[in-house]
């Protein structure tokens, strides 16, 4: 059965557009700056057109692909995105439940609007959990929060190492964006963004620094001054907190790994070259996301779809089996198979998940799952393959995209 009001992810995103205020749909939907790479995540996909081979019997087609020792329905995710409760009072909830249903793996944002432990509680035992991973400056926060990620049972972190800063999105300057009063960062329970002042903040100093932040507010630089990093204290905020300049490979991975194995995978969200894929090989991480945090953060960046043959390259050269996931810009069944083709393991979608909470909550997002589900088993009959691990180059020609 068809939902007859909204048939493509495109209308999906028109829809939802209708069903938000204005604070959430700019949150949601603008990139950094002028929006360069946000366009170009999606319109990169265009650059590449399907070769289909035919008479192939494609009356049995298997979509499904291993993630976490689960048999995913289609390769692809829903990516980690903050504060889903502005889409639809079940926010998280409605998007864990959608999943499982679906039977696709969810990525959680550290600033859910739910509490990981209520998310993994809705996905249930077996169905798998990733949860997006900011370090802070204060370990034992960040230590804090992995073990509660471990004892409730989720398969995986993604430390994500594209916000060393945070990048600047003018229309949240512009809105003053702000967690609404009802709503808290729910893994951070004593420090909602807009709780009363907390007893350490009564302190001279940490009133000190709450006052640069807020004179900061409206550059949303984080704690970044523009010359020299101040440490953040106080109540953990989205912005205050999120962006950590003092991230490195050397000290910050190898502690996050002590922390997290055997019991988690470790995995880096916002990798975007083959140096760093390489580096990433070297420091044993489980795996990478090719990802530009969806167009939010350096503007001008390459598009993913466009950085992702370079990592795949990288990783090949370091013979080592490390898998390679890209999301940004994916609109549709054919740009997941586009993916694959180009040499990525998985995809991972963002936005379309918020629209489909906007629309209907569980059921827009289902709506959604179903959307990609049916879209990317067409293309795969049409193409002439019946098993995800065939998709290869070969599917794929490149094109000019001036026509010539
Ligand atoms: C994000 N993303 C993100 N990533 C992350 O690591 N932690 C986070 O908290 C968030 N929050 C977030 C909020 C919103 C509103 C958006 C749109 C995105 C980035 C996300 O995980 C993913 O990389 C992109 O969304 C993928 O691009 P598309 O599918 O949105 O084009």
């Amino acid at each position: 059965t068809h939902d007859l009001e909204c048939l493509t992810i495109d209308q999906l995103e028109k829809i939802a557009a209708d069903r938000m205020d204005k604070q959430t749909r700019d949150y949601y939907n603008e990139g950094a700056d002028s929006g360069t790479t946000l366009a170009e995540n999606k319109s990169a996909y265009q650059k590449y057109r399907i070769r289909p081979r035919v008479l192939r019997d494609v009356s049995k087609i298997d979509t499904s692909v291993d993630i976490f020792r689960f048999k995913n329905t289609i390769p692809m995710g829903v990516a980690p995105t903050a504060m889903q409760r502005l889409a639809h009072q079940d926010g998280e909830l409605a998007t864990a439940r959608a999943c499982k249903k679906a039977g696709i793996v969810m990525g959680l944002s550290s600033f859910s609007t739910t509490s990981l432990e209520d998310v993994k509680d809705a996905l249930g035992k077996e169905h798998p959990g990733l949860l997006q991973l900011y370090l802070f400056e204060d370990r034992e926060e960040s230590k804090d929060l992995i073990a509660r990620a471990k004892k409730a049972g989720y398969k995986a972190v993604a430390l994500t190492v594209d916000t060393p800063m945070l990048g600047r999105r003018n229309l949240e300057i512009k809105n003053q964006f702000k967690l609404p009063r009802h709503l808290k960062s729910a893994n951070f329970d004593r420090v909602g963004e807009n709780h009363s002042v907390t007893s350490d903040e009564k302190e001279p100093e940490a009133n000190e620094a709450r006052k640069r932040m807020q004179e900061q507010e409206v550059s949303r630089a984080g704690y970044h001054d523009g010359s020299q990093w101040v440490s953040p204290t106080g109540r953990i905020t989205f912005h205050s907190h999120a962006p950590n300049p003092t991230l490195n490979w050397e000290r910050d991975i190898d502690w996050l790994k002590q922390q997290c194995h055997p019991e988690m995978e470790v995995w880096v969200k916002g990798i975007a070259t083959g140096e760093d894929a390489i580096l990433a090989c070297h420091h044993g991480v489980d795996g990478v996301i090719v990802s530009n945090h969806g167009g939010r953060q350096l503007n001008g960046a390459l598009a993913t779809i466009d950085a992702l043959p370079e990592v795949v390259d990288a990783v090949k050269s370091m013979n080592r089996k490390m898998p390679v996931h890209v999301d940004g810009g994916i609109r549709h069944g054919t740009d997941v198979f586009k993916a694959l083709a180009l040499g990525a393991d998985f995809v991972w979608i963002g936005r379309p998940v918020l629209w489909g909470l906007a629309y209907k909550g569980q059921e827009g997002v289902e709506l959604c799952l179903k959307l990609f589900n049916d879209e990317f088993r067409l293309c795969m009959g049409l193409a002439g393959v019946t098993s995800v691990d065939e998709i290869g180059k070969e599917y794929l020609a490149k094109i000019n995209r001036d026509g010539f």
